[in-house]
């Protein structure tokens, strides 16, 4: 999704003081773990002002206590979907595909196959995944279930109507476009729709990756977690990584994105491949089923 970032040098309708950008910086770290650079004072301010504009107030201390006024949740929503940063492609760091496709493959499990991707953005990521496969067990109903979830509630709207520019699927093979899209005609020349069978393999739900509102989720079989970890400190990224891992089944891969290494986490993850991970080692059931049988002798 694109959007300015930065507004016109000079011309500021509202005064954006040092203290106002701290105050921001201060308020998304503790509401979404986003740690926003020194340098990016000039992004806030245009991202922001919007907000200033639409609630009609006039002075960013003003607009931030209004935030802070208690049940405000809808601009927080409002404020968070500003200050997020969601560019995304279909089959980005396409390395991650195939052995997705591979990995899923290989396992036998009594039930669907489960794949999260955790800041899905406008969709890409999760439809690339089921495009993927789709094509691995050559159907458009392949035994896999796909949650995609994101704290920004704009890019899931986006995301769930499964419609894009044309532009946007021009680097992929003809035969993944006709076969997963339907091409628009009329109003809607130059753009594409995901097919309605390949979208009912994806949920969407927005998620904050830093809260528990994500209790009761199942074990998963692959998570992706790509290009968000970069916007967190590394606590953060500690406490997130463990939550996720907490939630992938034993022999399942975590996929990261390309700058993203997770190498200081040795006790909860270990490297696979070039960005994909699997858990560190923990106790498999047959382990825990050879340690109770031995207290059992023990205590005998
Ligand atoms: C750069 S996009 C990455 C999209 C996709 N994963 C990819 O690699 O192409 C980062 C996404 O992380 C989301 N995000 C940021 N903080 C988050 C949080 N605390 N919980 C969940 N999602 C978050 C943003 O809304 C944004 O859509």
């Amino acid at each position: 999704m694109q959007r300015p970032d930065i507004a016109e040098p000079g011309r500021r309708d509202f005064a954006f003081r040092t203290r106002d950008f701290k105050r921001v910086q201060g308020l998304i770290y503790a509401h979404a773990g986003i740690s926003i650079a020194d340098t990016k004072e000039e992004m806030v301010y245009s991202r922001l002002s919007r907000r200033l504009r639409a609630t009609e107030l006039s002075t960013f201390d003003e607009y931030l206590s209004y935030l802070e006024m208690a049940g405000n949740e809808t601009e927080w929503e409002h404020f968070t979907n500003a200050l997020t940063t969601n560019l995304t492609s279909f089959f980005r760091e396409s390395h991650h595909f195939p052995m997705l496709v591979q990995h899923l493959t290989g396992l036998t499990r009594e039930r669907p196959l489960r794949v999260w991707t955790c800041a899905a953005s406008t969709g890409e990521e999760p439809y690339s995944i089921a495009m993927a496969v789709a094509e691995a067990f050559d159907t458009l109903s392949p035994p896999v279930q796909i949650l995609a979830t994101d704290i920004d509630t704009k890019v899931l709207t986006v995301a769930s109507a499964g419609v894009y520019d044309a532009k946007r699927v021009a680097d992929l093979p003809s035969g993944h476009v006709r076969r997963f899209f339907q091409r628009g005609s009329g109003t809607h020349a130059g753009q594409v729709r995901i097919k309605p069978e390949l979208a009912a393999l994806v949920r969407f739900k927005p998620l904050n990756l830093l809260t528990s509102e994500w209790l009761g989720l199942k074990p998963f079989d692959a998570i992706f977690c790509r290009n968000v970890m970069i916007y967190f400190d590394k606590p953060t990224q500690y406490a997130v990584l463990k939550k996720l891992t907490d939630l992938m089944e034993p022999d399942a891969l975590f996929f990261a994105g390309h700058s993203e290494s997770l190498l200081f986490a040795s006790d909860l993850v270990r490297l696979r491949s070039h960005t994909v991970y699997e858990r560190a080692a923990i106790g498999t059931p047959a382990v825990t089923v050879t340690r109770a049988k031995h207290l059992l002798r023990t205590l005998a």
